[in-house]
C-alpha cells in the first residue's frame, strides 16, 4: 500500500513536467515524502552535515598555463594531476583555455532555459533513452530510493551534434559554444591523464575514449527543507571523466577519508573528476570518487557537467585494465566491459546503490 502511494505520487509529479522548480513555484513549504532521503541518519549525521572538520582540506587547484609551450612545465603539471587522481580522483583546473565569458554565458543560459514559461520547457520533458536532447527531473526517479532536489537538461553533443532545432532556443548558442571549448579541453585532459599513468600521450585517445560526450545542465532550486533531501545523492560517475562548471552557490562535496569535504567554487575554475571507467582502466591507480550535492535554502544553484563517454554510440570496444599497467604484482582487478553495458547496469540501479564498479570486480 505504501509502495503503491509512492508510485502514484512519483507518477503525478512526473506528469506535471514542471520538475522541482514547479513545486517551488507553487509555494510548497514541506517537501513531498518521496524526496526525503531514507538514509538520513547516515547521510546527515552531524559530522557529515557539518561537512569537513578541517576547512583547510581542499582538492588541488592545477594551473594549466603553458601546457603546450613548455615541456618542463607540462611535466610538473602531469605530476600534480597524477597525484590528484591517485589521492582524490578530483581536481580543479584554472587557465584551462575556456574563456570566462563562455562559462558565464553557459550558466546564464541554463537559468534562462529553466526560468522560461513552463509550456515551452515542457515540450522537452522526456525519459526516452533514444532522445539526444531531453529535460526531466531525476533521470532515476523510478529507480532510486529517494528523489533529488534537481531538474536537468541532458544533451548528447558528440560525436554528432544534435540538429540545431533539437536544442532549446533558450540555451542553443551557448551550449554549442561551450561544448566545443570543453571538447578541446577534454582532449587535452585525456593526454595529461595518459601521461600521468606513464603511457604515451595519445594512449587513451587511441582507445577511442574521447569519441563522445554529453552535457547535463543542472538546476537546483532553493529548498524549503534542505536538511531532509539532497541535490544529488552520493554517487560516482559512470564515464571516463567529467568536467564540471559550477556557479558560486556551493554545495558540491566529495567523500574523502571518511568525511565529506566541500568543493568550494573557485572563480574561473572547472572541476575535473574521474569516473568509474578510468578507475577500471587504471586498475585502481586512479580513483573514481564518491560525491554529492547538498540542497540549500538559497538558490537556484546551477552547474553544467560534461561527461566524456561513448555510451550513446554503437561501439563494441571492450575496456579492461590497461595491459601496460599490469604485472605479476599488479594483476587485473576488473573484468572487461563495453561502455554501454556498464552504463546500463549503472542506470538500472539508480544513484546511491552499492558502488557499481564492484559489479565488474574480479
Ligand atoms: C553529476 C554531478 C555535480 C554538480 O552530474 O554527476 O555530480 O555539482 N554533478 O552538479
Ligand atoms: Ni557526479
Amino acid at each position: 500500500m505504501v509502495d503503491y502511494d509512492r508510485a502514484k505520487e512519483l507518477k503525478a509529479f512526473d506528469d506535471t513536467k514542471a520538475g522541482v522548480k514547479g513545486l517551488v513555484d507553487a509555494g510548497i513549504v514541506h517537501i513531498p515524502e518521496f524526496f526525503i532521503t531514507p538514509a538520513a541518519k547516515d547521510e546527515f549525521s552531524a559530522k557529515n552535515l557539518d561537512s569537513c572538520s578541517d576547512i583547510n582540506i581542499q582538492i588541488p587547484v592545477i594551473d594549466l598555463t603553458d601546457i603546450n609551450e613548455d615541456d618542463f612545465q607540462r611535466r610538473k603539471i602531469v605530476e600534480k594531476i597524477g597525484e590528484a587522481c591517485e589521492t582524490w580522483g578530483f581536481f580543479q583546473v584554472v587557465n584551462h583555455g575556456v574563456p570566462q565569458h563562455v562559462m558565464d554565458e553557459m550558466i546564464q543560459a541554463v537559468r534562462s532555459f529553466n526560468e522560461q514559461p513552463n509550456e515551452i520547457k515542457m515540450e522537452f520533458y522526456s525519459r526516452d533513452n533514444l532522445k539526444k536532447v531531453k529535460f526531466n527531473s531525476n533521470f532515476d526517479l523510478y529507480q532510486s530510493k529517494a528523489a533529488n532536489w534537481r531538474d536537468t537538461l541532458a544533451c548528447v553533443m558528440a560525436p554528432n551534434l544534435p540538429s540545431s532545432d533539437e536544442l532549446p532556443e533558450a540555451c542553443r548558442e551557448e551550449l554549442l559554444q561551450y561544448s566545443e571549448h570543453i571538447r578541446r579541453l577534454g582532449h587535452t585532459i585525456f593526454e595529461l591523464l595518459a601521461e600521468a599513468l606513464g603511457l604515451k600521450p595519445n594512449h587513451l585517445l587511441d582507445m577511442e575514449c574521447a569519441k563522445g560526450h554529453f552535457i547535463l545542465s543542472h538546476y537546483y532550486p532553493p529548498c524549503p527543507e534542505p536538511s531532509k533531501t539532497l541535490g544529488i545523492t552520493k554517487h560516482t560517475d559512470p564515464d571516463f571523466f567529467t568536467i564540471l562548471l559550477q556557479d558560486q552557490i556551493g554545495g558540491l562535496q566529495i567523500y574523502h577519508q571518511n568525511q565529506w569535504i566541500d568543493i568550494h567554487p573557485v572563480t574561473g575554475a572547472l572541476v575535473v573528476n574521474l569516473g568509474d571507467l578510468l578507475q577500471l582502466l587504471s586498475n585502481d591507480k586512479f580513483k573514481s570518487a564518491e560525491h554529492r550535492v547538498l540542497s540549500k535554502h538559497i538558490g537556484p544553484r546551477i552547474s553544467v557537467a560534461c561527461f566524456f563517454t561513448t555510451q550513446f554510440q554503437p561501439f563494441d570496444n571492450l575496456y579492461a585494465p590497461i595491459k601496460e599497467l599490469l604485472s605479476d604484482e599488479n594483476p587485473p582487478l576488473y573484468k572487461e566491459t563495453t561502455v554501454r553495458d556498464y552504463v546500463s547496469y549503472y542506470n538500472s540501479n539508480g544513484l546511491g546503490a552499492r558502488p557499481p564498479l564492484l559489479h565488474l570486480r574480479l
